[in-house]
């Protein structure tokens, strides 16, 4: 059977994950109308650019208009704080399954992977645009798949930006420190140089997005189909490096659980959580791109699942996995940059 977008209605505050009990007031605003996703005409595209790449005027932009996001009352659903709200729903248990208050509802590790996120960016991009009243406007993306973009994004790294966090390693400030896609946080850091580093980045990259992903499932994780039981869940090759390694890397030492972008909860708390997730999502594409055999899932179960997200207008909608395969349908690209992991020699 399909998953069902969730009973916002039944948001636990209150559950356990195996032993551990975890008590939260992160429930986003629930609202009884559901309206179905309809999508944008006349459509258009418009093509998200690297951060690095991004023009002086983009990047003030993007800036006020997370401002006005968080600026928002912290009620509205389309508030900063609400959106962080909503993929923490999501992936910690404090849903459920349709019907079925027994089986709590994850989007990670599986193949709800990828779909999840790609609406969640979706509907996060169109509020921004509509707070600034841009049309235009787009989240941008941090490729660090790519030596140039190894490091902290500059435009994260000010202290009293709306960009900033507070939350996250401090080793990063300054932006000159190489994300190392072979080290959790709490690893002993081995000590290499940085062309050894960047080395060993692009041969995870080329692990992941060619060697451990020939297979639908390997690049999607398993298979996630209502009732079946939680061990069955595999994560895919890119959601399991670099993708959970940039996470843990960005988020603090110093706080129990890597918060805020080391720990699902917290995440999306961190405006660069958004940067990371767009750049996971090009790499999708990418996947699909550099071989013809590499297909998204066919299965119903897939095509036809369901979530629900807040619009620009507050509106609670309902979308299905099938609507988002296409992103040219979506409104959007990723501008081209180089893979430069794709001929490495193994
Ligand atoms: Cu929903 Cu990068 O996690």
């Amino acid at each position: 059977a399909l998953i069902e977008s969730p009973d916002l209605a039944v948001c636990k505050k209150i559950h356990t994950q195996g032993e551990v009990v975890i008590e939260t007031t992160c429930c986003p605003p629930n609202r009884k109308k559901i309206v179905d996703f309809v999508f944008e005409t006349p459509s258009r595209i418009r093509v998200r650019p690297a951060v690095q790449h991004m023009t002086v005027e983009h990047i003030e932009k993007y800036k006020e208009a997370t401002r006005r996001m968080k600026a928002l009352d912290k009620d509205d659903p389309r508030s900063f704080a609400q959106q962080a709200n909503v993929h923490y729903a999501y992936c910690d248990d404090a849903y459920s399954e349709m019907g079925l208050p027994q089986m709590p509802l994850e989007v990670h590790k599986s193949w709800l992977f990828f779909p999840f996120h790609r609406w969640y960016l979706y509907f996060h991009e169109k509020i921004l645009r509509s707070l600034i009243e841009d049309d235009d406007f787009v989240l941008p993306f941090w490729n660090y798949d790519d030596p140039s973009s190894m490091t902290l994004p500059s435009i994260f790294d000010e202290i009293n930006s709306p960009l900033y966090d507070q939350l996250r390693n401090q080793d990063l400030c300054g932006s000159t420190k190489l994300i190392n896609f072979r080290s959790y946080r709490d690893d002993p850091q081995p000590q290499l140089t940085d062309t050894e580093i960047i080395q060993n980045n692009l041969r995870v990259m080329r692990l992941q997005m060619v060697t451990n992903s020939k297979t639908t499932q390997q690049f999607f994780g398993g298979k996630y189909i209502v009732d079946r039981p939680r061990p069955n869940h595999t994560p895919g090759s890119l959601e399991m490096f670099p993708h959970n390694i940039v996470h843990s890397w960005v988020g603090s030492k110093s706080t129990p659980k890597g918060e805020d972008m080391g720990s699902f909860h917290t995440a999306a708390r961190d405006p660069i959580f958004y940067v990371h997730h767009t750049n996971i999502d090009r790499l999708w594409g990418v996947w699909k791109d550099i071989n013809c055999k590499n297909k998204d899932p066919d299965e119903l179960e897939f095509l036809e699942a369901s979530f629900l997200f807040y619009d620009e207008k507050a509106q609670l909608t309902r979308v299905t996995i099938k609507d988002c395969l296409n992103t040219s349908a979506l409104g959007y690209r990723y501008d081209n940059v180089p893979i430069p992991w794709l001929d490495l020699d193994k």
